[in-house]
């Protein structure tokens, strides 16, 4: 019996040393040392033995199962230990390894400008205005002083719809519209921002869509000299507070008088160069004191309120910005092209 049991403890300490598992370690603790095992068979056995052997063979046989019970105790945590290092090694994370960059978009170019033109704006007081791109002839033209039959009116080709609709050929139709709407009384102090339409063949200088801001302050004794001054500002703020503006007369129906506003030229500062053809300046924006007529027929009365207007291009002014060449840049949407301005 004694040769038995010591025969049992070598074969099962062989079969722990051989687990390679929880499952297995745990196979070879019910074959042992289980109620069936062959030591609980051994010790049932005794009631044979001698009273001199039986102490002794009881005493060898809870060894036994001790010995077992302990290295398969050892074996359990060890196998724990190796299973968690292996697990670790497994899900390891190089957290020094750089990021994969989620490629995400970004406003366009035009959107991101007339964004900061209108917050320039907003700071100078300025409210933001809209108005529909399908426009009624009434607004588009003769509500600014443009009525039927003026030539001027040839100067804008423009997309009708019906007799008396329209795509709108400016966003200047937007002044009338909102001086009707404050009914005669002032201040009235907005930009609008928003997409036109001219029937203009398509090239590096020409698009038959494009956009426009429009400006406008009506109010008590507001002078020419106020208008100098915001655009001043904007243009400072815009390309930067070296630059240098000018006022040079010219005509639209709906202002009087009529100025165009110049920039001195990033590159020569007013020398003269191939970027503003030798002239020093670079026309930015058109601009004027709302002419009276403009005033009247949308409900001001001229003798009491003045006003200032003004209308710039954000595709011109994101050219001379960004040195663009070509204005179909814009809406060919080329992601190349566009990936250049998410951060401008
Ligand atoms: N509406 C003009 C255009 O489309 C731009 C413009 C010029 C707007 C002078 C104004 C202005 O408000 O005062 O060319």
């Amino acid at each position: 019996m004694k040769e038995r049991l010591v025969e049992l403890k070598e074969e099962a300490l062989n079969k722990v040393a051989e687990a390679e598992d929880a499952k297995q370690l745990q196979e070879v603790r019910v074959a042992y040392l289980g109620k069936k095992g062959p030591i609980t068979e051994v010790l049932r056995g005794m009631g044979k033995l001698s009273k001199e052997e039986r102490p002794v063979i009881g005493q060898l046989a809870n060894e036994v199962r001790e010995t077992i019970a302990g290295e398969i105790e050892t074996k359990q945590q060890q196998l724990e230990k190796v299973a968690l290092e292996k697990q670790l090694k497994e899900e390891a994370l190089d957290v020094t390894l750089p990021g994969r960059p989620n490629p995400t978009g970004g406003p366009h170019l035009l959107t991101k400008l007339i964004e900061d033109i209108e917050d320039l704006f907003i700071g100078m007081g300025f409210e933001v205005a809209e108005g529909p791109e399908v426009e009624q002839d009434y607004y588009n033209f003769e509500a600014l002083n443009l009525p039927k039959g003026h030539p001027a009116r040839d100067m804008q080709d423009s997309f009708y719809i019906t007799e008396e609709l329209l795509m709108r050929t400016h966003t200047s139709p937007v002044q009338a519209r909102t001086m009707e709407k404050h009914e005669g009384k002032g201040p009235v102090k907005i930009i609008c921002p928003g997409k036109v339409y001219r029937r203009d063949t398509d090239d590096a200088t020409h698009s038959h869509q494009f956009t426009q801001i429009e400006g406008l302050y009506v109010d008590e004794n507001v002078r020419m000299s106020d208008l100098k001054g915001v655009l001043n500002a904007f243009a400072k703020q815009m390309f930067g507070q070296s630059r240098e503006i000018r006022l040079r007369p010219s005509f639209f129906p709906f202002t009087e008088p009529s100025v165009e506003m110049d920039i001195s030229c990033k590159m020569c500062h007013g020398d003269g160069c191939s970027v503003c053809k030798g002239t020093g300046w670079i026309e930015i924006l058109g601009a004027g004191m709302v002419h009276p007529n403009v005033l009247r027929m949308a409900g001001f009365d001229p003798e009491k309120y003045s006003g200032f207007a003004f209308g710039m291009g954000p595709e011109r002014i994101a050219m001379l910005k960004y040195g663009i060449d070509d204005i179909r840049h814009f809406y060919t949407n080329d992601v190349r092209f566009l990936k250049q301005f998410h951060h401008a």
